[in-house]
């Protein structure tokens, strides 16, 4: 029988509107239906740990870190909030559901509503079939406190079934190596997006890629440290482009203490947003957040095999962390 017959049998209460919604949405994919039609497609499986520490994704859009739960956004905020009884939380550009499998494993409360974003349905419907093989008898629990919700964020779909399922009404939003992927007019609407799903105190989660790795050129480094400061400075630039890499592959240094090509399949393809502090606090301030920490981080990914790490590494801000708080007001420039 079926996932989601079998648990048409018990009880369907939930404790959250997302149910209310599957019914109306094929963007919210029910938990038991994404067991269903994962098991019908076996040859959808998660890659195999690289040796960097990341499962690749199936989009090529970077890896999803296996141990995101040692990153300090994740462990000092996310997850304690996460695992809070009543609390709502949104993970986007959540890829195979890592961290939220491990909020699984650590108990997540009955009464709390935890909305798994992605692109990519594939990497949602691996998620599903790895919950159902590690907790087989929890689905039916649940189905009523997750949200796998597929699409863009931020399209206006996605938005709106956000905005529907609980704006002002987010306790904390996490982004990992997620707002990458988005192009400057995304960016901006991802932040004000973000501002009014949080209810006030509720958090933002940050972890993302900076220009200070060691695939970027120093001069469009440099271009993006004036840049930034520009944007920071000025109220008039409303859309931003500092950091915005339009082909991440034009910006590669010439480099003959590593093999470029050996690596091409880590480097994105396309575009990609490197984020800086200023930038951040902008975005973040722009829509009613404070900054609650925000530093730049080293981030080895595999500290015993330190020699996959050359080519990133830099000078020790290779990442940034970010931690903003909603406040009660907006305060808009
Ligand atoms: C580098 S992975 C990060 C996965 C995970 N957050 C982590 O840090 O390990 C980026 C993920 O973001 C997803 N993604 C990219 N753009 C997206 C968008 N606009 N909306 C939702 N998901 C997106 C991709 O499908 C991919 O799974």
């Amino acid at each position: 029988m079926m996932y989601c017959d079998r648990l048409q049998k018990r009880s369907t209460q939930t404790n959250n509107i997302s149910s209310v919604l599957l019914t109306m949405s094929s963007e919210l994919i029910c938990l038991t239906a994404a067991i269903d039609e994962a098991n019908s497609a076996p040859h959808l499986a998660i890659p195999q740990l690289n040796t960097d520490g990341r499962h690749f994704t199936l989009n090529r859009m970077g890896g999803n870190f296996a141990s995101s739960v040692k990153n300090v956004e994740v462990a000092d905020y996310f997850l304690p909030t996460a695992l809070r009884p009543g609390s709502k939380v949104l993970e986007l550009g959540a890829a195979y559901g890592l961290v939220c499998s491990e909020a699984i494993r650590r108990g997540l409360p009955a009464i709390c509503h935890y909305v798994v974003n992605d692109l990519d349905k594939r990497h949602l419907l691996i998620f599903a079939r790895r919950l159902a093989e590690e907790f087989p008898l929890q689905v039916a629990e649940l189905e009523g406190r997750l949200s796998l919700l597929h699409g863009e964020f931020p399209s206006s779909r996605v938005v709106e079934l956000l905005m529907q399922s609980g704006e002002g009404q987010f306790d904390a939003v996490l982004s990992t190596h997620f707002l990458g992927w988005l192009k400057p007019d995304a960016l901006v609407k991802a932040f004000e997006v973000v501002g009014r799903l949080l209810k006030p105190g509720g958090v933002l989660c940050i972890r993302g890629s900076t220009p200070y790795m060691g695939y970027v050129r120093q001069e469009v480094r440099d271009a993006i440290d004036r840049q930034s400061a520009e944007y920071a400075q000025s109220p008039c630039i409303k859309m931003p482009t500092a950091g915005f890499i339009p082909d991440f592959r034009q910006a590669l240094p010439d480099r003959d203490d590593i093999d470029v090509e050996a690596v091409m399949h880590e480097i994105p393809t396309g575009h990609y947003f490197t984020i800086t502090a200023p930038l951040v606090k902008k975005l973040a301030e722009d829509n009613g957040m404070r900054i609650e920490r925000s530093e730049y981080v080293s981030d080895r990914f595999n500290e015993d095999a330190p020699d996959l790490w050359n080519g990133w590494a830099l000078d020790g801000r290779e990442r940034l962390v970010v931690i903003a708080r909603k406040t009660d007001s907006l305060a808009r420039h």
